[in-house]
Formats: C-alpha cells, structure tokens, sequence
C-alpha cells in the first residue's frame, strides 16, 4: 500500500461517528465505511439488535471501537438522547449521520395524518432534534451529513407525496444549519441517494425495474457508493451547505 492509501484510510482516525438506522442498509455500510477511514463508530436501530450487532462485530473487526444504541428516531427524547449517549460512551462526538428514515408511499388521499405524523417524526424532527444535540457537544471539525432523497430533485410518478415532503425539508435544515454552524468550524452537507438495493428498496422489487430506468446509468446503486460520498463528506473542511445526488443520473 502507498503512503497516499495509507493518509486515506486514517483520514478520521481519532474521530467518533453516529450513524442513526445504522444497523442494515445505507447506514451499515457507511457505519463500516466510516470505520475503515479510522473512526470509531456508534450506530443506532430500533428493531435490528441482531444485525445491530453484526455491524458492531464488523467495526470491531477493523480495530476501531463501536456501539450499538436502540433509539426510535420518532421519539424526541431518543432522538436527541442518542447522540449524548454516543458522546458519553465514545469520548466526543465528530460527525453526525442523520441517515434513519421511513418511507410511506402511496396515493395521496390515501396517507392518513397519522402516517404524516409519523414520517414527520422520523424524518424530520428526528433530524433536527439529533442535529440540534450534535451541535451542542460538536467541536470544531464537526459534521452533520444527512441522507435525503432523490425525488427532492426529482419525482417520476405518483405516491412519493408525503415522502418527497419530509426530505424536502432536510434540505433547508442543511442550509442553515451550514450558515448557523460554519463560524465554528461545523459543516453540513446533505447526500440524495437515487434508488439503492436495500430491505427498504429491492433491486428485484416489483417497481424496480421502473426506478431503474428512470436512471441515466439504468440500474440500482448500492449501499456503499452513498457511503462512499458520505465518507468523503466525512473528511472535507471546505463543503458545507451543499447537496450531493448519488443517484446514477436520476435528476439529469
Ligand atoms: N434505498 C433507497 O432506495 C433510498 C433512496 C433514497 C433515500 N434513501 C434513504 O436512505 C436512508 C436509509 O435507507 P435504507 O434504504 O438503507 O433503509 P433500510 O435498509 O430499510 O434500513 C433502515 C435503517 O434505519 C433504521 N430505522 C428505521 N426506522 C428507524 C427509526 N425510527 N429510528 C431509528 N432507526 C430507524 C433501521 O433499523 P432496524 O434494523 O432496527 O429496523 C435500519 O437500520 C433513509 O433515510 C431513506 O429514506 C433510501
């Protein structure tokens, strides 16, 4: 291996990372991706403690340290209360992936207010209110990288209403956070995945092959090129306030 690998793969070295809804999908394979760059890493789930714990393993494995905390980011208290736990259990708190996220799709008179509610919950106060603790206790150097969507870019057909909703706003939280935070040295930054393989979203799902299409590249992304582009945020001084498609051409 060069030098030039090496300084790469210790870019977060020192570091401490929470990736919320880290337990399978986007969020396992940025928890690891984050932890072969070096840091050590606290991952959030709710029902996934066994696949949670995998991801632990797999840290651990890479010689970086983990743990896994059960926290709904649906409920303020947990929502806020995992990012002091991860502080308290790591040492300090660097980088903040708001990637925990719900998708409830359908047609529009369809989604009940409770299912607006609930997604509102997850997907933005959770956002916020993580945010909100990680900028308490973030020294300078700190980042705040959130998973939006594509289809706050582009929506190719119906039942994305309530969905495209909630992203959308993460959107506007990422500005100004990016403004509130930059005179400390925090940036924030926000990665809008196109259609990617994962529980949430089957690359051999009945509409799959539609989303496939509707891609430059015409076909599924995977989990570790979002965390590709994660980790690369991960480690940049000078972006913030910037929105990243990895979505192989979805909003071309
Ligand atoms: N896949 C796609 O095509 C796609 C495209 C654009 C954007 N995204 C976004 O990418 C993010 C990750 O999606 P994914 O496809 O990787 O999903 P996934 O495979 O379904 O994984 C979801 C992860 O989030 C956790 N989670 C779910 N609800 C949670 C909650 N209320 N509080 C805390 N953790 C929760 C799950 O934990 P458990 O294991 O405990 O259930 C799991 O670790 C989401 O924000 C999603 O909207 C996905």
């Amino acid at each position: 291996m060069s030098n030039f690998e090496q300084a790469a793969g210790n870019s977060l070295l020192g570091k401490v990372a929470l990736v919320t809804g880290g337990s399978r999908g986007i969020g396992a394979a940025t928890a690891l991706r984050l932890a072969r760059e070096g840091a050590d890493v606290a991952v959030t789930y709710v029902n996934g403690e066994e696949a949670a714990g995998e991801v632990v393993r797999a840290v651990r494995a890479l010689g970086r340290r983990a743990v896994a905390l059960r926290a709904d980011a649906g409920d303020a208290e947990e929502a806020a209360g995992a990012v002091t736990a991860a502080a308290r259990e790591l040492g300090r708190l660097d980088v903040l992936v708001n990637n925990a996220g719900v998708g409830v799709l359908g047609p529009v008179e369809s989604l009940s207010p409770a299912d607006v509610d609930r997604v509102l919950a997850v997907n933005v106060r959770g956002v916020f209110l993580a945010s909100r603790a990680a900028a308490a206790v973030m020294p300078r150097g700190g980042r705040i990288i959130t998973v939006g969507t594509c289809m706050t870019q582009r929506v190719p057909g119906p039942g994305g209403t309530l969905y495209a909703m909630s992203k959308s706003a993460l959107v506007g939280l990422t500005r100004a956070l990016a403004r509130e935070l930059g005179g400390r040295g925090i940036t924030a930054n926000i990665v809008h995945p196109g259609p990617v393989d994962t529980d949430m979203n089957p690359a051999d799902g009945p509409h799959a092959a539609g989303q496939a299409a509707v891609t430059a590249l015409g076909r599924f992304g995977t989990a570790q090129e979002v965390a590709e582009t994660i980790a690369h945020l991960a480690g940049a001084d000078y972006v913030t306030g910037a929105e990243f498609s990895v979505d192989g051409g979805h909003a071309a």
